[in-house]
């Protein structure tokens, strides 16, 4: 339906055309996450027709697509010992317990079943030569609990969500930009959007919204995944309406990502699958030294991740990385044949860049790769704004401060599917709610905004601005962080914002105008990562401050960040609640990782 401006704005000649489309519920962000809310709304009885998916780009092309090398249940395939109480206690070691326990009981107990369900729905995991699905070693988990595809596990995960939507008639629609959510203070009302291929506007009225649009860590330099995506999208649009967000300062580095001094730019912090070292990869400085020999020799390669990077990042700096900046992968002692098949996607693109897998080592460095942090959610999924829910990377809760690999896969698929039951128990419940005028009049406020952008013709080139926010992330709030840092990254982030007052901006579909809305959440996110940590004086797994290098006890909380009235942002803290007897009885009995089983 093709509107102008409602009564209420129609004295404004500045309102543009835009389209209404009405849903119950409205799914931001066709990953994993997003796909598996929606065929579980299916399942519990919401009609199609009620539901519409949104992506950023391409139906089947969002970023779990990048997820590699595995999905963790405890299935116990291999280690019959394994039970969803070990898994939920590494988890909780590894988040170095500010994880909300309760979440982790969701996605652990849930995951047995959900991997079995995949199967059931076509996906094509690596199978055991009795025929069982496969699971590997991935770090810091006490046994193979990591069920793959090779090592392209999230692509084929989300071709099978994929299939099992269109073959539920499940509505998508392709590249839409939502710039932001509408609510009357205490309800979601609905979003609007531009149509990045005509650049046309879309108000979407929905009595549910389902923030599944990733997270945050492409707003730093040196990142994993593809720049146009995981660009805090979710944690900002939630923040602007109302809801709280937690954990920002927890940021994951991958220990490998490839070296773009050796590989290209183009290249440059892409993943190199922790598979590699759970298939027995080693890491070697330039020296030939075996270096985690003197960081972990328990664990090894298989540490936990801030472990791992931490120490590549220090022997870079200390002068015995590579020529490239990095130190070598190697698992070239492995048959060939072993690679091909337990990790074909790493052996193809190092072979299209003529680097034999089988024969040499590759260089890696870390790289952003996981935002820990993201929207504050109940048990159930919903924010503190009703009908505002959250899943995948864009929620906070599950990883604590640091995630095991193979728990974002698992977290999509579990959350999708709890946030399914619950939104289809509301919508069973809840009566039609009025349509007042609040839902057009905001919503049309907001779209005068984004003309004005789309229209201006100032001084600063959005991308560039956005260069420099993922710049200062990279340098005041990475691997090893102080409080001198902050103080600066917080400076530097005023800057910017005085300057992205005075864009030039071009039209509705162009590069730019998306480079601008873009920019406008990364000042959210990179403030709320800057202060969060500035608000932690210690260090927890992935936060690691050089001026406060302990854990602290007393610091076993989680901070939240949140709209203040006056326009500047307000941090608190709460104390996650105590595990249930079975999960403590699995932290009690110590289970950890022994990485010599591997040799
Ligand atoms: O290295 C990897 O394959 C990444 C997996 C994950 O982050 O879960």
């Amino acid at each position: 339906m093709k509107q102008t401006a409602t009564p209420e704005s129609s004295l404004s000649a500045d309102v543009p055309e835009y389209e209404t489309i009405e849903r119950r519920v409205l799914v931001i962000g066709a990953g994993a996450a997003g796909a598996r809310a929606a065929i579980e709304l299916v399942e519990q009885g919401i009609d199609p027709d009620d539901l519409l998916v949104i992506g950023k780009r391409g139906h089947g092309d969002a970023h779990t697509t990048w997820a590699r090398g595995g999905i963790n249940g405890a299935l116990g395939t291999l280690d019959p010992e394994d039970d969803w109480t070990v898994h939920a206690a590494d988890t909780l070691n590894e988040g170095h317990h500010i994880n909300d326990p309760g979440k982790v009981e969701t996605v652990t107990k849930r995951m047995p079943g959900l991997l079995r369900e995949l199967d059931e729905w076509g996906m094509s995991f690596s199978r055991t030569p009795d025929g069982d699905i496969d699971q590997r070693y991935f770090g810091a988990q006490s046994f193979r609990r990591t069920a793959f595809a090779g090592d392209y596990t999230g692509e084929a995960i989300l071709n099978t969500l994929v299939s099992q939507a269109q073959d539920r008639s499940i509505p998508y629609r392709e590249n839409v930009f939502i710039s932001r959510l509408i609510t009357d203070g205490d309800r979601v009302l609905g979003a609007v959007g531009t149509d990045l291929d005509t650049g046309e506007f879309v108000v979407f009225d929905a009595e549910v919204v389902i923030l599944a649009a990733g997270g945050y860590t492409s707003l730093y330099r040196r990142h994993s995944s593809r720049d146009d995506e995981n660009t805090g999208d979710g944690p900002a649009l939630a923040y602007q309406a109302g809801a709280t967000l937690m954990d920002m300062e927890f940021v994951q580095f991958h220990p490998t990502g490839m070296v773009g001094d050796r590989y290209g730019e183009l290249w440059d912090g892409r993943l190199v699958t922790e598979a590699v070292r759970g298939e027995g990869g080693q890491l070697f400085n330039a020296e030939g030294e075996r270096f985690m020999e003197r960081y972990s020799p328990d664990q090894m390669e298989l540490d936990a991740r801030d472990v791992v990077a931490r120490a590549i990042a220090k022997e870079i700096a200390e002068g015995r990385g590579t020529e490239h900046g990095g130190v070598f992968l190697d698992i070239s002692h492995r048959d060939r044949s072993f690679i091909e098949a337990r990790l074909p996607r790493m052996y193809e693109r190092f072979a299209e860049l003529g680097v034999d897998m089988a024969e040499e080592p590759v260089e890696v460095a870390p790289t952003a790769h996981y935002g820990m942090g993201g929207v504050h959610v109940d048990d159930n999924g919903e924010t503190a704004i009703a009908g505002l829910y959250a899943i995948g990377e864009t929620m906070a809760g599950v990883h604590g401060a640091n995630r095991l690999g193979g728990n974002s896969l698992a977290e999509t698929v579990a959350y999708g599917q709890v946030v399914g039951e619950a939104v289809a128990d509301r919508l069973q419940a809840q009566v039609d709610r009025p349509d007042d005028g609040t839902l057009s009049q905001r919503a049309e406020l907001h779209l005068r905004d984004l003309v004005t952008l789309a229209n201006s013709d100032g001084e600063n080139d959005p991308e560039a601005l956005l260069k420099m926010v993922r710049s200062l992330l990279w340098e005041q709030t990475g691997i090893l962080r102080d409080e001198a840092g902050f103080e600066a990254g917080l400076r530097r982030i005023d800057t910017i914002r005085t300057q992205a007052a005075d864009l030039a901006v071009g039209d509705e579909q162009s590069r730019s105008y998306e480079f601008a809305l873009n920019l406008g959440f990364a000042l959210i996110v990179a403030d709320s990562i800057l202060r969060s940590a500035r608000e932690r004086p210690e260090s927890r797994g992935a936060h690691f401050r050089t001026d406060y290098p302990e854990t602290e006890a007393e610091w076993q909380r989680n901070i939240l960040f949140q709209r203040g009235s006056i326009g500047s942002p307000n941090l608190s803290t709460a104390t996650p609640e105590a595990p249930s007897e079975a999960v403590q009885k699995a932290l009690d009995a110590g289970y950890e990782l022994d990485y010599h089983q591997l040799e």
